[in-house]
């Protein structure tokens, strides 16, 4: 196992064309990091830039302390899973797992005793006689990773490889990927577009925008302090809603009616003219369900309901609001960059799955004015963010991760002393 270090790393490829434009990123030994943003930002160019399918145009590789540019694929020792799994049909799953050792004219009584380790930790022992045709996605994948076990590769590298399946399996292979890593405690760099896997596999996400990382944090540090409106719009389902602002004092003016700001945010707003504040679905709520104690720590506002959507757990109203063409305009460009739906002026809100509000009436909601985020519409920078309190996160995440990987590693070492005695 062992860590990677990206320097100032840059691709052009023919055209010119900067794909991966100046990445600098540390991932520790034994972390799960995802590379995740739109289609086209270099995710997989920068997953082929580590494993040597790509060559760098600038910047320092370093896997394990050794400065890898300049190796061959097969001399990194890394371990690409493929979302078709690169299995052979012929091959028992034995000898699909054995294939490297095989290669490496490993002894046949060494090749055995690794094979049969990998399969224990992968609960493949049952079905290794078995050919891939026979087996599930899920054991599938597996397969590839023992490969990769046998190697003792120092990282696995996956490039989105659950996209090909359907909505279940996809949420099986999540797990398994995720304990097996656990695990195992193997270096993980994982590329995805999708929300889910991002916020829930990796111990850090690094989120990338035309080559350049955005932000590098914990999914929670992402969720509750963004950098910008692009991680904040990209971050989350639904999206946080974006809405005008102005500013008045430690108030702002929103078309929601005033939202106060404390001391800190007041101050980091001050003397501005056109802002975006941006709320979470979750930060409303039906003002009749909400405790006359809670009320005061936000605001209480009336409004015409568009839409309704009842999901049994929870419920989705929709809510129009004005905004200046200043700020329309700025909502467009950014879905196009973010590369979902288009952000339109009305609010998505999350309220109690036992809320009577009604579709095409005022009703009155409360709204939790402590978590919102004010954006400068222009360079989209968070003004508000809070440093301190998102490097906590990530920290704590880090540390929770390197606790479970230690343990998890404990009953690893048991578990095979126990095999083979
Ligand atoms: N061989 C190539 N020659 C020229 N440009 C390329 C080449 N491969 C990729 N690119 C460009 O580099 C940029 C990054 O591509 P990359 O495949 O890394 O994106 P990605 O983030 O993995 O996207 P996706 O989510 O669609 O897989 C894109 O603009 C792409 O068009
Ligand atoms: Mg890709």
């Amino acid at each position: 196992m062992a860590s990677i270090e990206m320097k100032d790393i840059v691709k052009q490829y023919g055209d010119g064309f900067p794909a991966v434009n100046g990445v600098s990123l540390d991932i520790a030994d034994g972390e799960f990091m995802i590379l995740v943003g739109p289609s086209g930002c270099g995710k997989s160019t920068l997953l082929r830039m580590i494993v040597g399918l790509e060559d760098i145009t600038s910047g320092d590789m370093v896997i394990g302390g050794t400065r890898v540019n300049d190796k061959a694929p097969r001399d990194r020792n890394l371990s690409m899973v493929f979302q078709n799994y690169a299995l052979y049909p012929h091959m028992s799953v034995y000898e699909n797992i054995a294939f490297p050792l095989r290669l490496a004219k490993t002894p046949d009584d060494q090749v055995d005793r690794l094979v049969k380790e990998a399969a224990d930790v992968l609960e493949l022992h049952e079905h290794l006689e078995r050919k891939p045709a026979n087996l599930s996605g899920g054991q599938r994948q597996r397969v590839a990773m023992g490969r990769a076990i046998v190697r003792q590769a120092e990282a696995f590298l996956f490039d989105e490889p659950l996209s090909n399946l359907d909505a279940k399996l996809r949420g099986q292979m999540r797990t398994e990927i995720a304990r097996l890593q656990r695990r195992l405690g193997i270096t993980t760099v994982y590329v995805t577009h999708d929300q889910t896997e991002a916020m829930t596999l990796g111990d850090r996400v690094c989120v990338l925008r035309k080559g350049s990382i955005q932000q590098v944090a914990s999914p929670r540090e992402l969720y509750e302090q963004p950098v910008n409106l692009f991680v904040a719009g990209f971050i989350g389902s639904p999206p946080m809603n974006f809405l005008p602002a102005t500013v008045q004092g430690s108030t702002l003016q929103t078309p929601f009616g005033p939202v106060e700001l404390d001391e800190r945010r007041a101050a980091a707003v001050a003397g501005r003219d056109l802002l975006l504040v941006g709320i979470r679905p979750e930060y409303f709520e039906d003002a009749s369900l909400v405790d006359e104690a809670k009320k005061h720590v936000g605001t209480t506002f009336t409004a015409k309901v568009d839409v309704t959507e009842w999901l049994g757990d929870q419920q989705y109203a929709y809510i129009p609001y004005e905004a200046p063409d200043q700020i329309r305009t700025r909502l467009r460009d950014l879905s196009k960059e973010l590369d979902s739906e288009e952000l339109r002026t009305q609010a998505i809100v999350s309220i109690d799955s036992t809320s009577r509000i009604r579709e095409g009436r005022e009703a009155e909601f409360w709204l939790d004015t402590r978590k919102v985020h004010v954006f400068d519409p222009e360079t989209g920078e968070n003004l508000t963010r809070d440093a301190e309190a998102g490097a906590e996160l990530t920290r704590m995440a880090v540390e929770d991760r390197e606790e479970q990987v230690a343990e998890a590693s404990g009953g690893l070492t048991g578990d095979r002393s126990s095999g083979a005695a």
